[in-house]
């Protein structure tokens, strides 16, 4: 292989080599052992990483590996690892050490390891010292190249390790698998410039860079024609789309051209930093029928010497004002947040000040997280780490507060009819169907498999505190 001149030098075709290489081999494999070789890939952390799941799935289907549900069943298992706190990765060294356990006779099983935690030295160096029964390791830089990858590593027989520290290049027409028919993320941009101080993105996914527009405008457009109805446009800060590109486009731009995407209904889009929210997008978001009611916002912290330390570049009174703003231009729309507690610093009265701006937005949903310490963010250095103790309290007291007002929230829709993207069957009741409002609010309503996909209209009946039970409208009935 390593003499092969006919190896393409140019991305995509040097994968598409690779993946037919790693093909003939599974094929190899197959003959020898009498069956189809299954592989199961596990995902960690965000919708990024969800994503670049679904282009892991689809390298190793076009390989020709058949997906297996069980994954200590698998003849090839890939971690799709997230390194945000370190919960998330002690799950990974927790799962590894499971597996590994687990078949400890199934000599031929491949275990890769890809995303964020593997771009983190001090976690790379833990597997390879602790972990030595890892076959493959990549970063975020490189989820294209999983097939070459697999092809090394049948060749060295050795554990191969490939990490960029960051990269330019952006790999486009890589194969992926849906996890849904009818709804999809898309990358608009990948990286993070922002640096907030406890934050270890910008770190792992390297500098921000756009995709150019007429690419994202053609994978829509695919997706569309592939029977897609929505779309969830995937940035770190999707505000700042399009610096660095030649062409003159911003977030904005880009929303007023995928909204003339026929066949898209709805649009969503993950996440929006407040400091770069401009009025254009709300004049967009107010203009257009298939932007969601919904608006992904995180405030992070509610007190003005917190937000400082954290690097966030707005203030309590800034984000309360973009809020209002929000509200009264779009009525509709669902806010949701993110909230860390226990920053470095951060004492009740902070805490108080964040209680009260979620009082004052009254947001729809919040994820609430208490503080992790990463290596190598300026917060890890800062004085006056909170105890464990007080996060305790102060966590329990914000959620309490957080659920109270979104409850408050969702049922203030009680009785209205509204628009579903109908998803799955309900994993408690095969006679109830689950679908998703505009505003990303959940439903349970009668209905069969036949919907999915669809966009119906649903009357909402009972408000259970964060979802409700609904009743599907006939057309022509009301
Ligand atoms: N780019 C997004 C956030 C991505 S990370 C934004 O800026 O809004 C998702 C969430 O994880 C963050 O909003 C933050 O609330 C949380 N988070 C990030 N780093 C963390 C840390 N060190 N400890 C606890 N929570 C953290
Ligand atoms: Fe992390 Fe801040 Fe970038 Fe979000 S904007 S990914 S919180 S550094
Ligand atoms: Fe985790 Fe990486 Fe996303 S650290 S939250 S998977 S960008």
């Amino acid at each position: 292989m390593g003499q092969d001149n006919n190896i393409p030098m140019e991305e995509p075709a040097r994968q598409f080599y690779f993946m037919e290489l790693a093909g003939k081999l599974r094929e190899d494999k197959e003959k020898k052992i009498g069956r189809a070789l299954t592989y199961h890939v596990t995902t960690f952390g965000c919708q990024m990483n969800a994503r670049d799941s679904e282009k892991l799935s689809g390298i190793l289907e076009r390989i020709g590996y058949t997906c297996t549900e069980r994954e200590e069943d698998a003849d090839l298992v890939l971690f799709n690892t997230c390194t945000i706190r370190d919960n998330a990765d002690q799950k990974v060294y927790g799962r590894l050490g499971y597996l590994h356990g687990k078949n400890q006779n199934k000599k031929e099983r491949i275990i890769a390891l890809c995303g964020c935690m593997m771009q983190e030295p001090s976690a790379l160096e833990k597997i390879k010292k602790s972990y030595p029964f890892v076959n493959i390791i990549f970063g975020t830089h490189n989820v294209y190249k999983l097939a070459e990858l697999i092809c090394i590593q049948a060749e060295s027989g050795h554990m191969v390790i490939d990490i960029l520290k960051d990269t330019d290049l952006i790999v486009e027409d890589i194969p992926n698998l849906r996890k849904y028919p009818f709804k999809s993320g898309v990358n608009i941009m990948f990286g993070c410039n922002n640096f907030c101080s406890y934050c270890i993105v910008p770190y792992v996914r390297g500098r921000e860079r756009s995709r150019e527009p007429r690419e994202i405008l053609r994978e829509i457009e695919r997706l569309s024609e592939d029977g897609v109805k929505e779309v969830m446009l995937l940035g770190q800060n999707v505000n700042s789309y399009g610096r660095g590109l030649s062409e003159d486009i911003d977030f904005s731009g880009l929303l007023r051209e995928v909204e003339k995407v026929e066949g898209i209904e709805r649009i969503r889009f993950m996440t929006s930093h407040p400091k770069d929210l401009s009025d254009d997008l709300i004049n967009v978001m107010k203009e257009s029928n298939k932007i969601c009611r919904h608006i992904h916002l995180p405030l992070q912290s509610g007190s003005n010497k917190i937000l400082k330390r954290m690097n966030r570049s707005y203030t309590r009174e800034q984000y309360l004002l973009l809020a209002q703003k929000l509200k009264r231009e779009i009525p509709d729309i669902a806010i949701t947040t993110d909230i860390i507690i226990g920053f470095p610093g951060e004492t009740p009265e902070d805490v108080d000040d964040t209680i009260d701006v979620i009082n004052k937005v009254g947001y729809d949903g919040a994820f609430t997280f208490i503080y992790s310490k990463r290596s190598n963010t300026p917060a890890a250095d800062m004085p006056d780490q909170v105890s464990e103790e007080q996060n305790k309290r102060e966590f329990d007291r914000v959620l309490k507060r957080v659920q109270e007002v979104a409850r408050e929230r969702a049922a203030l829709r009680t009785g209205r009819i509204e628009k579903v993207l109908v998803e799955e069957i309900n994993s408690n009741d095969p006679g109830l169907m689950t679908g998703r409002l505009s505003s990303n609010l959940v439903v349970h309503f009668k209905g069969d498999e036949s919907l999915i996909g669809q966009i119906v209209d649903v009357k909402l009946k009972e408000c259970k505190n964060f979802y409700y039970i609904g009743e599907m409208i006939q057309e022509g009935k009301n």
